[in-house]
């Protein structure tokens, strides 16, 4: 995996205070938050830097177990509990093979969406895997007891309960108490470990290992990603490079806006998972930068205009991969075109490549930031190492802001109205609050009568 970032640094950008010195002088800095970082990890306060040294042989027999029984996997959760797995299904699992068990997954409460899942589904066969650390998420309960509603109408009650795995808190939690009390199987998320952390534990790695993917190499790509991230040096350090080239154009070029633009449709669900760990993690007191992805080359026709001409307020990460794993060649049958001949005899793999190279130069040439990482192709081995230097170098970017980036305030406040609008006892002062705030709306309507 490679880092280029020279076309972030202000000689080749032909302007700006982002140097290779301003990297330098940024060293105690990055030591002192490395330090932090290390300390909260020994203090077991931190446990993501942890998991790639797990025995995974309980999510492995697990994953056996319900590879066995089922052919449909619905993975219920949100947020954190969900976008690792999304990532790992889209990056790694070939759609075209047909192969079981099929992936789906209730990431949302849209009915028209779940009612679509269920009944395209054979529910007799289906394993439902509700992820929720607190066990308590309304989307994600929301969608179990449908599921389970509709389970127990097809199979009966009790064999429902042998359909449905939680991957919750070891201790705490209705999901819990309801494997104790109900015996559904269950597996345990670190409490240690926060949601958008936590794809390296059972909640990424019970799904992949449900479908095929190879875990214990994900965790070694992990592993080997933390010995690099334990170099002293911001040149040598993939999360230190990433957390300092951000950090720096944002205090010191105003650019508050991070896109990871993906030149592989099967990288581009990452770059949702960096938008939620970036945005959660960093977005508090002020500080942060508002991550946006883009998918490469189809954005190329829709945002690089705006990249390039508009306000000046972007850092770029390009993420591409060297070797894909099938290429089409292009065949050369119009010679005599020449919007067509050009093409003929190279593969769409180096066009996707070239077309990156073009946009990256071309922005560069209007002064605007942007980082290539290369993967050498994608596999468990460099996906497990990306999201890991990710997490590391968005904790170091919290500790650089000044704020806490495993905490999330603002999402809690927002479940907490939400509880309260929808009757859960305890909450009826917030249901009230945010009724009084939600009809303000009112005061300014205007409605657009659309004749039949
Ligand atoms: O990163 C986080 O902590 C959040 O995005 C959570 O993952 C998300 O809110 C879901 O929470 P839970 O797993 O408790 O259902």
């Amino acid at each position: 995996m490679e880092i280029d970032y020279g076309l972030a640094l202000a000689d080749a950008l032909g302007q700006g205070k982002v140097t290779q010195k301003a990297l330098e002088e940024l060293s105690p800095k990055l030591i002192e938050a490395q330090d932090w970082l290390n300390a909260k990890r020994e203090s077991k306060e931190l446990g993501f830097m942890d998991l790639p040294f797990q025995d995974p042989s309980p999510i492995l027999q697990m994953a056996q177990e319900i590879r066995r029984e089922f052919n449909h996997f619905v993975l219920i959760g949100i947020g954190g509990s969900s976008l690792g797995a999304q990532v790992l299904f889209n990056a790694l699992r070939d759609q075209s093979s047909g192969k079981e068990p099929f992936f789906h997954i209730l990431d949302n409460v849209d009915p028209v969406k779940t009612t679509e899942i269920l009944e395209g589904i054979e529910l007799q066969n289906t394993c439902f895997c509700v992820v929720s650390k607190s066990g308590a998420t309304a989307e994600s309960m929301a969608n179990f007891l449908v599921a389970l509603g509709n389970l127990e109408r097809v199979v009966g009650r009790d064999r429902a309960r042998r359909q449905v795995v939680f991957i919750t808190d070891p201790e705490k939690g209705d999901l819990r108490d309801l494997a104790k009390e109900e015996g559904y199987r269950a597996l345990e998320v670190p409490p240690n470990v926060g949601g958008r952390f936590s794809v390296l534990s059972s909640v990424g790695l019970f799904p992949a290992a449900v479908l095929g993917i190879d875990v214990e190499r994900l965790l070694k790509g992990a592993s080997q990603a933390l010995t690099n991230c334990e170099k002293r040096e911001v040149t040598s350090n993939a999360a230190w490079i990433i957390a300092a080239l951000h950090y720096l154009h944002h205090t010191l070029e105003a650019k508050s806006i991070s896109v990871m633009m993906t030149y592989h449709e099967k990288l581009a669900v990452f770059a949702d998972w960096y938008r939620q760990l970036w945005a959660e993690s960093l977005g508090k007191k002020g500080k942060g930068q508002t991550p946006v992805k883009a998918v490469g080359t189809v954005d190329q026709h829709s945002q690089i205009q705006l990249y390039s001409e508009g306000p000046k307020d972007k850092i770029i990460t390009f993420l591409r991969v060297k070797n894909f794993s099938r290429d089409c060649r292009i065949p050369s049958l119009y010679p005599q075109k020449p919007a067509l001949a050009y093409l003929g005899g190279h593969t769409l793999g180096e066009l996707i490549n070239t077309e990156l190279a073009g946009t990256a130069s071309a922005l560069a040439k209007r002064g605007v930031p942007s980082i290539t990482i290369t993967l050498p192709s994608v596999n468990e081995r460099y996906l497990g190492a990306l999201f890991m230097v990710y997490e590391v170098a968005t904790a170091l970017m919290g500790r650089l802001y000044g704020i806490n980036p495993f905490d999330q305030p603002g999402v809690e406040e927002g479940k907490r109205l939400t509880y309260g609008l929808m009757g859960r006892e305890g909450f009826q002062e917030k249901g009230k609050e945010a009724h009084e705030i939600w009809t303000k709306r009112k005061r300014g309507t205007l409605t657009v009568g659309l004749e039949d």
